[in-house]
């Protein structure tokens, strides 16, 4: 029986760190098992909101693929592909873009949160209110049973459902409805206690070495009551505590036992915790190592991914105008 297929993507901003890697990258890697997966650099997308990134989108999407082939993403078999080199989703774009209305567009939550976020105003782009369109048009593109998604992204989701039973309402059955797999993993913290994420600059990256790891676990957030090594502490407040939790599980319960006992100090704990998490990423860091000294065999992954991608699109846009009567 064929495999269900699965379509996600990311935005290149540059490289990816542990809050990506926890919420997303981690699942990707065991989905391949199971589904037909696309990876998809969504570069079109940087520029709905970051127009002047232009120039730096293609050095972002080079060092976002070497994560991920690092982390683990087998191009034998997943398609990993470049958005703006598959020219059918600016197609598929234009044509699902009648399927919903500006009103339906406007009410998105992600997109009011944006523009509240970036203090956008009146300067909102066409294609900006037409994001979620254009992200419709890239799992539609593949007919996508599922995507793999952060909750934040599932009101983007839902349009694609919409757009997807309104196409079938008019045009017949072609697209699947997309399911959501929702990556559970709560909120991932940054060195400085808050959610990690790159604009609020509290990340540590998964290709980072020893030394920045060391670094940046000096003066990562603890608990803020413990003032003297011989108070007790709260491991459920602390930062560190969730890096053990999540990357050195089996030493977690001692971690926790003993913050609480003051058995150990702040410093000791991130010194064993930096040891771990090096330990934890240096398969990864290797092999990424292996394809940073091959640019090009990531070139020919990609040009590869690029070209399966395209013939699985033209087919899509084939149906599609067919179904429609049209081009
Ligand atoms: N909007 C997603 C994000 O910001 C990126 C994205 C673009 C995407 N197209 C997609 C995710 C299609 C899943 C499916 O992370
Ligand atoms: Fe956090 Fe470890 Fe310090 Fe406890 S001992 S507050 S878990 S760094």
């Amino acid at each position: 029986m064929a495999k269900k297929i699965i379509l996600s993507g990311n935005r290149p901003t540059g490289r990816l760190h542990w809050g990506n890697y926890t919420g997303a990258l981690e699942n990707w890697i065991r989905l391949q098992d199971e589904y037909d997966c696309y990876f998809m650099v969504a570069d079109w997308h940087v520029l709905t909101t970051a127009l002047d990134k232009a120039p730096e989108i293609r050095r972002n999407s080079r060092e976002m693929i070497l994560d991920w082939l690092g982390a683990g993403l087998d191009p034998e078999r997943s398609v990993l592909f470049i958005q703006s080199e598959i020219k059918e989703h600016a197609e598929l774009f234009l044509i699902l873009s009648m399927m919903i209305s500006m009103g339906r567009l406007e009410r998105n939550p992600t997109f009011k949160e944006q523009i509240r976020d970036l203090n956008l105003g009146n300067e909102i782009s066409f294609g900006h209110l037409g994001y979620p369109v254009l992200q419709a048009a890239d799992i539609l593109a593949y007919r996508a049973h599922a995507v793999p998604v952060g909750e934040d992204q599932l009101p983007h989701l839902e349009l694609t459902r919409e757009i997807a039973r309104r196409f079938t309402h008019h045009f017949g059955e072609l697209f699947p409805e997309p399911e959501g797999l929702v990556t559970k993993f709560g909120r991932f913290p940054g060195t400085d206690g808050n959610r990690m994420s790159k604009s609020l600059g509290n990340t540590i990256e998964i290709a980072a070495g020893p030394e920045e790891i060391a670094q940046k676990l000096k003066t990562a957030f603890t608990d803020p009551n413990r003032l003297r090594r011989t108070d007790p502490g709260d491991p459920e407040v602390c930062a560190v505590y969730t890096y053990y939790q999540k990357f050195l599980p089996e030493e977690a319960a001692t971690c926790a036992e003993e913050c609480r006992t003051a058995a150990r100090g702040c410093v000791d704990c991130k010194k064993r915790l930096t040891e771990g998490v090096v330990e934890y990423f240096a398969p990864l860091r290797e092999r990424r190592q292996h394809f940073v000294d091959r640019p090009e065999m990531v070139a020919e992954i990609v040009a590869e991914g690029c070209r399966r991608a395209r013939a699985a699109a033209v087919e899509t846009m084939a149906l599609t105008r067919a179904a429609m009567g049209i081009g």
